[in-house]
């Protein structure tokens, strides 16, 4: 099948590569050159596992392409993925500009059947504008051209997104004509393995299932967050009462871990436009949600109140190693990372920081800039040279195993925070170093 995929970002170039790799002719379109300039020159603008070699063996094989020319991209593809940015604005909510600019382009140059895709994490509604985008463009033109669109949010986790749609858990297909369901099949075909993945269903539907996933999942970390924080003052091990719970298999032990935090590209925002929707769209104030996003925030805060407890406030002369900036490991992703707030905190109570993070440093670089408060280092090691603690915010596989007796003849004084509950309480406290877990005494 030949597929346009429009946007490549983190979710359409994951797209475009994986429909490639099953056979499909893919031309992927960005309006930015530099971008399509590197992907033409064999790299990819991001870091993602297995992604790169993907993109080789699909370009060598002549079946991956990118360009920035709009023409040929809309005269491509039966299928038109849109993978823009939607950015939030400042109110929470979904910017629509970069979807809707894309409908309108491939309305104002379609010439026969296209399959308009929704790929994007757009707000309920937002395929109805979509629809009503081409549908202007055409009547400016004054064509009747036949088109479809659909709603097929993704489901990626950034570090596993190559698989997550090599072998997808489920494929949501939001479609209301038989044309658009059908070419949706056979481009899914390839991915379907013991059972059907593919769950078809109404647009709107499809729309909001993608926000009902992410806020479920939200929901649970901070409730697991604010149970983390009882547990603690009530002198019980959230360690334990996870395990406990995560055995009752309506519960589950996946996304029980309580942190620092969620952060990246998808929760933070997404909780936001769900909230934002609710209240326009149609009047609701989500309750819960609303406490899910409140308690996260507080808990982005949760390492500063540690170890000012520990420290006392003023943290003047003070200097903090860092372990881990990316919002969890296998990502240079720093999108609402916890590792901001806490470096922020820090800063603003008078410490200085080293930080270390296996592959977000240039990242950071270009979030922190120079800033001489901030030393950005190459290794966990040389984070914790001169530093009166230790602060791991990411659980990079890299941070769970150290040498403890070394680490604490690095450090000033031997104190860790551990955001991520790394270890067991009882090794680094052997050798002498004052641990402060989450949760957990
Ligand atoms: C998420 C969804 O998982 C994915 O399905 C969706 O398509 C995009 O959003 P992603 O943001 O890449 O993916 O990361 P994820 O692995 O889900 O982690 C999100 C945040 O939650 C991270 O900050 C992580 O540290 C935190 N988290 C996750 C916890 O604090 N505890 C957990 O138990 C799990």
């Amino acid at each position: 099948m030949k597929v346009t995929v429009v946007g490549t970002g983190y979710v359409g170039l994951v797209t475009g590569t994986c429909l490639a790799e099953v056979g499909n002719d893919v031309l992927c379109l960005d309006v930015d050159p530099e971008k399509i300039r590197i992907l033409n020159e064999g790299g990819i603008p991001i870091y993602e596992p297995g992604l790169l070699d993907m993109v080789k063996r699909n370009v060598a094989a002549g079946r991956l392409h990118f360009t920035t020319d709009v023409d040929k991209a809309v005269q491509f593809g039966t299928v038109q993925f849109i993978a823009v940015g939607t950015p939030p604005d400042e109110d929470g909510s979904a910017d629509l500009q970069y979807v809707t600019a894309a409908a309108r382009s491939i309305g104002q140059r379609m010439t026969d059947y296209k399959v308009i895709v929704d790929k994007s994490t757009v707000p309920v509604g937002t395929a109805d504008k979509v629809r009503a985008a081409v549908a202007d463009e055409l009547q400016k033109r004054g064509v009747a051209v036949p088109y479809s669109v659909v709603s097929n949010p993704e489901f990626l986790k950034e570090g596993a997104a190559v698989d997550d749609f090599m072998r997808p858990d489920r494929i949501v297909v939001g479609a209301d004509d038989d044309r658009a369901i059908n070419l949706m099949r056979a481009l899914y075909a390839p991915f379907q393995r013991n059972h059907e993945r593919l769950i078809v269903m109404d647009v709107k539907s499809a729309e909001l299932t993608k926000y009902a996933a992410n806020a479920m999942l939200a929901t649970r970390i901070s409730f697991m967050n604010e149970l983390a924080n009882l547990a603690e003052q009530l002198g019980a091990d959230i360690e334990m009462v996870r395990q406990g719970i995560g055995s009752d298999p309506r519960i589950g032990y996946h996304f029980l871990y309580p942190g620092c935090g969620y952060g990246g590209s998808c929760f933070p925002k997404d909780v936001k436009a769900l909230l934002k929707t609710a209240k326009d769209a149609a009047g609701i104030d989500l309750k819960v949600l609303n406490a899910v996003e409140e308690a996260n925030d507080q808990q982005k805060h949760v390492l500063t109140r540690k170890i000012q407890a520990r420290f006392g406030e003023n943290l003047t002369g003070k200097r903090f190693a860092v372990w881990g900036l990316a919002f969890k490991p296998n990502t240079d992703d720093m999108r609402e990372a916890p590792s901001r707030e806490l470096i922020a905190d820090l800063l603003a109570a008078g410490a200085t920081v080293s930080a270390y993070d296996p592959v977000a440093v240039h990242e950071a670089k270009r979030i922190f800039g120079d800033d001489a408060r901030i030393a950005l280092v190459d290794s966990a090691n040389a984070a914790l040279e001169g530093a009166d603690a230790l602060a791991i915010v990411t659980e990079w596989k890299e941070f769970r195993s150290p040498d403890f007796d070394a680490l604490k003849a690095r450090l000033k004084s031997p104190v860790v925070f551990d955001g991520r509950n790394l270890y067991d309480p009882a090794f680094p406290r052997s050798v002498g170093i004052e641990y402060f877990p989450i949760g957990r005494l």
